[in-house]
């Protein structure tokens, strides 16, 4: 059970206005070219650092509930996260409508910025526990772009993961052969699975709207060639393992698995 909560806020938050802050809010779109288009680039990606956000504020708090043996709240939690990663995804639905062309007329106005410059984009990685599973030149960009960063996550969802479950004293072969005897524990690796795939398929969905309106060869604003740095980016799992041992399900039901 949750302490019961305070309120801490001044009488001007008595209202939506005011609750919302949204003087600050939307007051934070500062175009740096008189292109109508610049508009939707902004708002996307707006949107989704609020979404990043959110993301960071509730990993917070699944790592503390793992941390804590409470998995059922753990569970509620991380199945959000993968459903704002769902949501994420359509945001590039809306940005393509957007064209290549209009794109093009305002794309070199914008200076150097990228989104691989996302500090909120970064932590959600390194929360996830992507520096145990990542070559070592990709702990070495993190802490070279964000000193300190790394060290502020020093419990990662990663680690909780696998610190619960092995708590639990079951595999994960376990876990989903008695996954209606373990069933809190089938969630929470189906949660942590969903919450990857989407990840990853976010990553696959942004280099196709990178396609679209720039094209594969194209320089990135943040300076970067597809092949040197995009396309990198696609070996990234949190959980390998989770897409892994599928493998071992598929062979123990008499599947005929090639040897990794
Ligand atoms: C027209 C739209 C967009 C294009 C053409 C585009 C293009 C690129 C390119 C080329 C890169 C590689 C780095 C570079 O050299 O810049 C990149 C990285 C990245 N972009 Fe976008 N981007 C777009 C929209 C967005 C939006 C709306 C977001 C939302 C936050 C975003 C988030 C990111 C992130 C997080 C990375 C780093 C990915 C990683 O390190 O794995 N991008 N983008």
């Amino acid at each position: 059970m949750s302490a019961q909560p305070t309120a801490a806020h001044s009488k001007d938050q008595h209202n939506y206005q005011g609750h919302l802050n949204l003087d600050v809010l939307l007051s934070a779109m500062r175009p740096v070219t008189t292109h109508p288009e610049e508009h939707i680039f902004l708002t996307t990606h707006h949107s989704l650092e609020v979404w990043m956000k959110q993301i960071i504020f509730d990993l917070h708090r699944v790592i503390q509930h793992l941390d804590n043996d409470e998995v059922s709240q753990a569970n509620w939690l991380l199945k959000r996260l993968g459903e704002i990663m769902r949501l994420a995804e359509a945001h590039w639905v809306v940005l393509e409508t957007m064209s290549a062309a209009d794109f093009a007329e305002y794309r070199s106005l914008l200076t150097g910025a990228s989104g691989m410059q996302s500090r909120q984009f970064r932590e959600i990685e390194v929360m996830l526990g992507l520096c145990a599973v990542a070559d070592d030149e990709y702990s070495a960009r993190v802490e070279k772009m964000w000193p300190g960063l790394i060290a502020e996550h020093p419990n990662t969802l990663r680690q909780a993961f696998f610190a619960y479950i092995e708590r639990r004293g079951l595999s994960l072969l376990d876990v989903y052969k008695d996954r209606w005897d373990q069933h809190d524990l089938f969630l929470l690796a189906e949660h942590a699975f969903e919450l990857d795939r989407r990840f990853h398929s976010w990553r696959h969905n942004h280099i196709l709207m990178v396609r679209r309106q720039i094209g594969i060869r194209a320089l990135g604003t943040g300076g970067t060639f597809f092949d040197d740095y995009l396309a990198k980016t696609l070996r990234y799992y949190f959980f390998p393992e989770l897409f892994e041992f599928r493998n071992d399900l598929t062979a123990h039901m008499g599947g005929e698995v090639k040897p990794a």
